[in-house]
């Protein structure tokens, strides 16, 4: 869909778009572009069963989110999903977390402790930053995983479990398996089933939606009543590459909305960084009609747009020639070179 048509997008068509998900019961994830809609039907897919799961992606992609989703739509539901960050935890203490300990087993250990994997049992296990695992963790997460069963730390009783696994990282496993950082047999056995999210860069036509969807979260939440982004800083965003991924954006419109209270967001309220990109219009062509949209309009970025449709028709007509462009608009040459530098504007013939 063309960033035009989100011009005067009112807030509840934007809702009522967002709230058409594939899957209803995905309904917290936000997508309809392919790489979505094939996520959405594998969660659906995976659910069904216990197998293990691995979501792979960079960092803000929605991983968690994702799994969240699989546990909710199981028949798992009605368990724990219980969360463990193995980045976060220090070495000596994961696997206590993880597996629990008896009282005794090491200074400070007074009494037993239920660790995360009891703490999932009939549930699910969301294992995070799973590349960050030591090796002595990972021989002993296998056993687990092969046996169903673990000895909490000083210990010498097994324990049965029935949990369902689910495995995240932004690292690239199967690298870490060729520089020995990760074992293999682990590796096969948490990627039964492997999942990958793609980056926002990838799925760009998401960018629209999702920003919409937090714009109307984040107006409810702080009872503030930004209407939209203007058709320019829409498309800026949507040509931005986002490193911080599905995360970025939302934190950055949640900035929108505290700094802006009402009216449209326009590119030059935006953060310098995502202005950085030149600005490649290709097919200038005169804003529609002169009305005042219902929602009111951002002024200055109104007048930039029109501003910069003359200077690309000018430009078109005399095939990039500026001095004969500059001719047209009654401004020195110099001028309108100065413009398009001030402007990022570019002009290509294709
Ligand atoms: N498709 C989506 N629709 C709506 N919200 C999303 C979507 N993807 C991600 N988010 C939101 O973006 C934020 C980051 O998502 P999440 O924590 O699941 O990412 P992650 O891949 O686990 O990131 P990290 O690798 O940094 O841990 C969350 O607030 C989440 O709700
Ligand atoms: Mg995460």
């Amino acid at each position: 869909m063309r960033a035009q048509e989100y011009q005067s997008l009112k807030l509840n068509e934007a809702l009522a778009d967002a709230g058409q998900q594939p899957h209803e019961l995905c309904s917290a994830i936000i997508g309809k572009s392919e790489p979505m809609r094939h996520l959405f039907e594998m969660i659906g897919k995976v659910a069904a069963s216990s197998a293990t799961v691995l979501i792979q992606g960079e960092s803000g992609t929605g991983k968690e989110l994702a799994a969240r989703a699989i546990h909710e739509i199981s028949s798992r539901n009605g368990k724990n999903f219980v969360p463990v960050n193995c980045a976060a935890i220090p070495d000596e203490l994961l696997e206590s977390e993880l597996f629990g300990h008896v009282k005794g087993s090491f200074t400070g250990a007074y009494a037993n402790r239920a660790g995360r994997f009891e703490m999932a049992d009939k549930g699910t296990l969301f294992l995070d930053e799973i590349g960050d695992m030591k090796a002595n963790l990972q021989v002993k997460l296998l056993r687990v995983l092969q046996n169903r069963e673990f000895e909490p730390v000083g210990s010498t009783k097994s324990q049965k479990v029935d949990v369902r696994i689910i495995a995240a990282t932004n690292r690239n496993l199967e690298e870490l398996v060729t520089t020995k950082d990760f074992r293999e047999d682990l590796y096969y056995r948490l990627s039964v089933i492997p999942i990958t999210i793609p980056p926002l860069r990838e799925r760009r036509e998401d960018i629209p939606l999702l920003i919409h969807s937090f714009l109307s979260l984040f107006n409810d939440d702080r009872k503030h009543n930004v209407k939209g982004f203007s058709r320019d800083a829409l498309e800026v965003l949507c040509s931005y590459d986002w490193p911080g991924n599905v995360r970025e954006l939302e934190n950055l419109v949640e900035r929108m909305v505290i700094l802006k209270n009402s009216g449209f967001i326009c590119p030059e309220d935006l953060p310098e960084k995502y202005l950085g990109g030149r600005i490649q219009v290709k097919v200038p062509a005169l804003p529609a009609g002169n009305s005042l949209p219902e929602g009111g309009i951002c002024l200055n970025s109104a007048v930039d747009q029109f501003e910069n449709n003359l200077i690309l028709q000018a430009l078109t007509r005399t095939k990039g020639n500026k001095k004969e462009a500059a001719t047209l608009l009654n401004l020195k040459r110099t001028t309108l070179i100065e413009k398009l530098k001030k402007k990022n504007l570019e002009y290509s013939e294709d």
